[in-house]
């Protein structure tokens, strides 16, 4: 009876949150934030945004990832360390919660469709479901940013992560006061075309 309270009070909390939201207008939240509060994130919170990764589409639904979340403020202080070498990515410090994508081995069948079509399957997967996971993290209220700039055997020795692994991506996750910011993008003549190059 009390898990059944609990689960009801987390779903009111996060209905709550993305109620009216469109996805046209979450895309346009989601941006990459480099300032944050001291506010620590909830643990109910961080646990949808691993669902709804969990959900992500891959090829062949190899699902080659594995997403170690790191709130504990000692450890996630050494991961901000190893990512903020000669002056970037400072924001690893202040974020309450950074996440680490660990790329995993892929299954036989689409480790051979990759070779023939000589396509890294794995990372395209990964980078999907990094930004499953901040579309997530926005629609509950949180701020993101995908880091590809880091020390990743650094990462790989604060997290025991295996050597052999390669870690592409870690996300940084807390509350910002950030405004939205019109995103700088190509315009859709440039980036798209239809029936034809
Ligand atoms: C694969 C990847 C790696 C990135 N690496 C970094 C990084 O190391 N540091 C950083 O501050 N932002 C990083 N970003 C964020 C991009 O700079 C950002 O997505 C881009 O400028 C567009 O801005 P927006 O996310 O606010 O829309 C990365 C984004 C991606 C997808």
């Amino acid at each position: 009876m009390k898990k059944l309270i609990i689960l009801f009070m987390m779903s009111v909390t996060l209905n709550a949150v993305s109620q009216n939201t469109s996805f046209a207008e979450l895309v346009k939240q989601r941006q990459s934030v480099r300032n944050y509060e001291d506010t620590p994130v909830e643990k109910d919170k961080l646990i949808q945004c691993i669902e709804s990764t969990r959900l992500s589409p891959s090829a062949n639904n190899a699902q080659p990832w594995k997403f170690i979340v790191v709130d504990d403020p000692a450890i996630k202080q050494k991961v901000a360390s190893a990512a903020s070498g000669m002056g970037m990515n400072k924001h690893t410090k202040q974020a309450p919660v950074i996440v680490a994508v660990v790329l995993e081995k892929r299954d036989m069948i689409s480790s051979i469709a990759a070779s023939v079509q000589d396509k890294d399957y794995s990372l395209i997967d990964v980078g999907i479901a990094a930004n499953q996971f901040c579309l997530q993290a926005t629609d509950l209220g949180l701020s993101t940013c995908i880091i590809g700039w880091f020390s990743e055997s650094d990462i790989k020795k604060h997290l025991n992560i295996p050597k052999n692994k390669r870690v592409p991506l870690i996300i940084t996750v807390g509350y910002s006061d950030e405004k939205i910011k019109e995103k700088d993008r190509k315009s859709i003549n440039e980036m798209s075309s239809w029936n034809g190059y």
